[in-house]
């Protein structure tokens, strides 16, 4: 294994311990608001910790920009970190939700580890490497048609100004697509994604950390990630679609009539 994924493994699965020992403990989690509907644990907190320490230990001259403790820029590199995607799920108890880590080489992501660390499920990719689920190969698949595609998507549910825009996106892709899921860890669709369980997503208002391990999955896997204007500031716009590239193409045509002059940015 490629060393940098190697140490993402590693730092991924010291979280993924620290979020499955607290899982019979939820009710008594000091939980936080951050913002609406925007919850923090000391889960997250310890998970976010356990990696870091991590990466400190192996890398101690790259840049860190983590959800719960914010930027610390050192040199070219930049480890980009969401140390439990799906903190609503988890804080419910329910089973979707994972540690993702990227590693960035000015602007460019390099390497990726999605974790899910219910299921043992290990997402890894190096760019130009390919992407693995268990250190086995993965593609996006290959359907030809929306209308075969399960597409996976998230809810603008922190940001109520983009509720219709959205629901005409979401009302034209359930009339064109199999069905659509909203399994809530944005991390983890699109790992899924990656390897063919999702045909493809869509999400607004999404963060760096929410996506930079995920986009690089898919990439890897054949698949093309986009902006809603189809370039590639998913990363800056927080507005990703990600699918084989004939279904992204679908996608994006299908959400284009619904842009409002700041999601078509
Ligand atoms: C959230 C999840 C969710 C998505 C939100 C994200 P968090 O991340 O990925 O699926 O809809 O936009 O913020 O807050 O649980 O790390
Ligand atoms: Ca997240
Ligand atoms: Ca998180």
């Amino acid at each position: 294994m490629h060393p940098m994924v190697n140490i993402a493994v590693r730092a991924a699965r010291a979280a993924g311990s620290v979020i499955v020992r607290y899982l019979d403990r939820l009710d008594h989690l000091t939980v936080e608001n951050k913002g609406r509907n925007d919850f923090v644990s000391e889960v997250d907190r310890m998970a976010e910790a356990a990696i870091i320490q991590v990466l400190r230990k192996a890398y101690p001259d790259h840049g860190i920009l983590a959800e719960e403790s914010g930027a610390d820029h050192r040199g070219d590199w930049l480890w980009v970190i969401d140390p439990l995607d799906g903190t609503t799920n988890y804080l419910h108890g329910f089973p979707q939700f994972a540690v993702s880590i990227a590693a960035q080489h000015r602007g460019v992501t390099e390497a990726a580890v999605v974790y899910d660390p219910l299921r043992q499920e290990l997402f890894t990719a190096r760019r130009g490497g390919g992407a693995l689920l268990d250190g086995r190969r993965i593609r996006v698949s290959q359907h030809r048609h929306l209308q075969d595609c399960l597409v996976g998507t998230g809810f603008p549910f922190r940001q109520p100004y983009h509720l219709d825009a959205y629901l005409g996106m979401f009302r034209d892709l359930l009339a064109g697509c199999t069905d659509l899921r909203r399994a809530g860890a944005a991390a983890l669709d699109l790992a899924y994604v990656a390897s063919g369980r999702l045909d493809g997503f869509w999400e607004i208002g999404l963060k760096p950390w929410d996506m930079a391990a995920g986009a690089l999955l898919i990439q890897e896997a054949g698949g093309m990630v986009a902006d809603f204007s189809g370039g590639d500031d998913y990363l800056d716009t927080g507005n990703i679609v990600g699918a084989h590239p004939r279904i992204c193409r679908a996608l994006l045509d299908t959400l284009r009539p619904h842009l409002t002059e700041t999601l078509r940015r």
